[in-house]
């Protein structure tokens, strides 16, 4: 067999949106799944199931793929180490990948680049967040450093009394990290990807909107956005990714503040696929699966021009309705120009189920594309 096998940890949307790419090319992509129904089992060919915190279970899951890859972040950092020590190909290697587990050692890393943070701090009591919160001002956002998403760990903090509320918060673990509350414009994503060999590239930045700190929509590239901002933000992403020694795709999620510093602040780093990036798909001449693959087999890397003047991505959430396809005839009829892309996952409310992705043809204004594709997404979601 000529053709490299690339094994992904975890089989959510992220890794069964990565099979098409890698069928296109003629790799082989196997998934560690956490059950036999999740997400990506459908999509490839060999999905053994197992849990990623067991060693052994990667080790055996390793064995025979020519990279090893993830879906998420959330598998153990030293066992990575320890899978490369035994001669695993990793990629991104776990030293890099801790910036994107570890909201604190993220924080320090980016202090350390000169790159802008937002005041930060980390806590060990609710008496340090008070004192954060008197000397820098009132609302701070509280962060479990490790194992949140979609805002799972993130609570925004008004007064002294709502930190005393949050003492339980370092039950699951201490420090915390405070950062103050930015009063940002809006938030943008700068997606990267990065090869071993270190050829990297930018995709256009983006807008994202976040709606319950889940993302909800993405507009591409972010309307209005300063070009000054937009070189900056993509230059912050590739020195990031290039000093940290990252591989594989890189999203930057960035609050944009006019007039403040160089106009953005760094949010977070994920170091995967990004649901900020999944407007590439089908709006980039190299979407953001395909280019992850590339990368982490240390291939050339892929254009990230833009296919059109304007692309917007707008998520689904689950709702009432249990039945997706129902909608399918109205959406598709709605707008012959989406793309729907549904990730087979069962319906539970407010679960990222699928997104659909228009392209703007350059007559069109945003609001205008915007309003297209939340028509479809919701047809889809309500099933009419
Ligand atoms: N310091 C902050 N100031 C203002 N809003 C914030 C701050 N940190 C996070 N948020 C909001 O909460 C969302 C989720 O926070 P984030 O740190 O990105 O956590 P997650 O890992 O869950 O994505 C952000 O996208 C943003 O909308
Ligand atoms: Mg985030």
């Amino acid at each position: 067999m000529t053709f490299p096998v690339i094994g992904v940890v975890g089989g959510g949307q992220l890794a069964r949106m990565m099979a098409p790419a890698a069928v296109a090319l003629g790799f082989h992509l196997h998934v560690l799944a956490e059950a036999e129904d999740v997400s990506a089992v459908d999509a490839v060919a060999q999905s053994p199931v197992g849990d990623y915190q067991d060693l052994d279970t990667l080790r055996a899951f390793a064995r025979g793929v020519d990279v090893l890859t993830f879906d998420h972040e959330h598998v153990p950092n030293e066992h990575l180490q320890t899978l490369i020590a035994e001669g695993v190909n990793v990629q991104p290697r776990p030293d890099a990948l801790v910036n994107a587990q570890d909201k604190l050692v993220m924080r320090a890393a980016i202090e350390k680049l000169g790159l802008p943070n937002p005041l930060w701090a980390a806590v060990a009591s609710v008496a340090e967040i008070t004192a954060f919160g008197d000397s820098n001002g009132w609302p701070v956002v509280l962060k479990m450093p490790r194992g949140g998403y979609d805002g799972k760990g993130v609570k925004v903090l008004r007064s002294d009394a709502e930190a005393a509320g949050a003492a339980d918060w370092f039950d699951a673990m201490s420090p915390l990290l405070v950062e103050e509350m930015v009063p940002f414009s809006r938030e943008l994503s700068a997606l990267v990807a990065r090869t071993p060999s270190g050829e990297a590239r930018a995709w256009p930045v983006a807008e994202s909107i976040q709606v319950a700190g889940v993302c909800d929509e993405v507009i591409a590239p972010a309307p209005g956005l300063p070009a000054s901002v937009a070189e900056q933000a993509q230059s912050a992403a590739l020195r990031i990714a290039s000093e940290l020694g990252v591989t594989g795709v890189m999203a930057a999620e960035l609050f944009e503040t006019p007039g403040r510093g160089a106009g953005y602040l760094i949010n977070e780093l994920a170091m995967r696929p990004h649901n900020t990036g999944h407007w590439t798909m089908d709006g980039a001449v190299t979407g953001q699966f395909e280019q992850h693959l590339r990368a982490v087999l240390d291939l050339p890397l892929g254009s990230t021009a833009a296919l059109g003047s304007i692309v917007v991505m707008k998520n689904f959430l689950g709702g009432s309705n249990q039945d997706l396809f129902s909608g399918y005839r109205a959406a598709l009829a709605a707008e012959p120009t989406v793309k729907v892309h549904s990730y087979g996952k069962s319906v539970r409310p407010g679960r990222k189920i699928g997104h659909v992705n228009v392209i703007g043809s350059p007559d069109d204004d945003v609001a205008a594309v915007r309003a297209r594709a939340t028509t479809v997404a919701n047809i889809i979601r309500d099933g009419q």
